[in-house]
């Protein structure tokens, strides 16, 4: 179809589909590794993922068959789930979902379900914000490194532009005070109206969380210059010691802001990483601002939970022995996890940013760049994908503005397939980081020999096991 025909919208490219972000997964599609079928296929270390806990799950399930076959004793409920549902959602689900994510902020917090709007998942809920925050034009201030899938969840559809707060390795990346000013200052420059700031804690992609002296620097500024606070806080279930998580609901409640500014703050939540089912698309938005929820709440007909998943899901989180037996092992699991990437990549010389939350690791590889540029930090990317056959995601995608940091996945796979990535890359770097001539090689010649190398490693890699 000729693009004229189309609208602005469907033809844009602020949709962010050709960061090297997305470039990665494509060729992940091509060419996915598998022990058995394509042992020297690209491993795909770039999607955030939480496959480690699906056993537990799978046990829930085949405990409590009923919930997944539409019954409720020996009555079926399947005509009731059928039937038409409004957009305020199932009150049996909101009651569960606001329990779980009390449990996961230690019951330090407590959520009322008539304040929460159910949307397909966070991606869902973020653009709602923005649509009820912020018309076409005005700014929202990200901390950098961020989330690439922001571009198209903030921007894309409604107009609203991005302005990033430059955050610094110097300080493990934190937010200050003149960082949030600079932004802010930035925005004015370009004639935008800031409406607010959004954070992700923990973060995405540095798997650390917001201290509270940056939460109450935040609720100051937000405060100040009279905008919004939205704090996505989907990976908050994913923190390897639950004493280290601080949501911001927490500090605002111990706070002496103006009760005002409660209106002002809202979180994002979803249960595609703590749960890991990104598939099943649950989110939610909390606010305590009534009219935020009005109007997410009638904006969420584009996009529900189907009662199916609601039904499903308010029984399981409904079970809160099992719940909470979840959070701890989930939480145990990650963190050995996170433990064997660190240490694994350290003795190949590799450092990571110390974290203590998230799905994955911000990796340190500056020291591996033939030019500290963007150029030099996508060279090594390339390089990292078709050679190695790892997909990680650069910095540059996450608007980093440092080159030569990378965020890597360590939770969407085995914990062999884990070891063959690291071994990979401690290989790739042990015989080519010493020739001299390597960044002059040519590219062909050198394929060929690495495939060859890939492959060996892969056969060598013994029996893939599930955990
Ligand atoms: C920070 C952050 N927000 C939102 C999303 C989107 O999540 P969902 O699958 O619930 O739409 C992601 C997914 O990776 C994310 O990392």
């Amino acid at each position: 179809m000729k693009q004229q025909l189309l609208s602005r919208k469907a033809t844009c490219n602020s949709h962010g589909q050709d960061s090297s972000y997305f470039l990665g997964w494509q060729e992940y599609e091509k060419n996915p590794y598998n022990e058995v079928s394509n042992p020297a296929g690209i491993i795909q270390m770039g999607l955030a993922e939480n496959q480690l806990s699906f056993d537990i799950l799978e046990s829930w399930l085949a405990a409590n068959p009923d919930a997944a076959t539409f019954k409720n004793g020996d009555q079926s409920v399947f005509r009731e789930l059928a039937l038409f549902q409004d957009y305020h959602g199932m009150p049996a689900f909101k009651n569960a979902i606001a329990k779980f994510m009390s449990k996961i902020r230690g019951n330090k917090v407590s959520f009322d379900p008539t304040k929460i709007v159910l949307t397909a998942g966070a991606t869902s809920a973020n653009e709602t914000l923005m649509f009820c925050l912020a018309e076409a034009g005005d700014a929202f201030l990200l901390p950098t490194p961020y989330y690439p899938g922001f571009d198209r969840d903030l921007k894309w559809r409604t107009g609203v532009e991005i302005v990033p707060i430059h955050c610094s390795s110097s300080n493990g990346f934190q937010i200050t005070e003149t960082a949030l000013e600079d932004a802010y200052k930035r925005a004015q420059k370009r004639h935008l109206r800031v409406k607010g700031v959004l954070i992700t804690n923990p973060s995405n992609p540095l798997g650390t969380t917001t201290s509270r002296p940056e939460l109450e620097l935040l609720l100051r500024f937000v405060s100040a210059k009279n905008i919004h606070l939205i704090s996505d806080e989907i990976y908050s279930g994913t923190v390897f010691h639950p004493s280290d998580f601080v949501s911001v609901v927490e500090v605002l409640n111990a706070s002496q802001h103006p009760e005002k500014i409660r209106d002002q703050v809202h979180v994002v939540y979803s249960l595609s990483k703590d749960l890991g089912l990104p598939g099943f698309r649950v989110g939610a938005v909390y606010s305590e601002n009534e009219l935020v929820i009005s109007a997410a709440t009638k904006m969420s007909s584009f996009g529900l939970v189907s009662s199916q998943t609601q039904y499903l899901l308010a029984n399981m989180l409904g079970d809160e022995k099992f719940t909470a037996e979840y959070v701890v092992e989930n939480r145990r699991r990650l963190r050995s996890r996170h433990d064997r990437l660190v240490s694994g990549l350290e003795a190949a010389g590799i450092r990571c940013l110390r974290s203590n939350a998230g799905l994955f690791c911000w990796v340190d590889m500056r020291h591996l760049l033939s030019s500290k540029t963007v150029a030099g930090e996508i060279e090594l990317w390339k390089k990292i994908l078709f050679e190695v056959g790892l997909n990680i995601s650069a910095g540059s995608s996450c608007h980093c503005t440092e080159p030569g940091w990378f965020r890597v996945c360590f939770a969407n796979m085995s914990e062999d397939t884990l070891d063959l990535a690291v071994q990979r890359l401690k290989s790739f770097l042990e015989s080519n980081y010493s020739e001299s001539n390597l960044r002059r090689s040519s590219g062909s010649s050198r394929k060929l020999r690495l495939t060859k190398w890939v492959l060996r490693l892969s056969s060598s890699a013994g029996h893939e096991t599930d955990r």
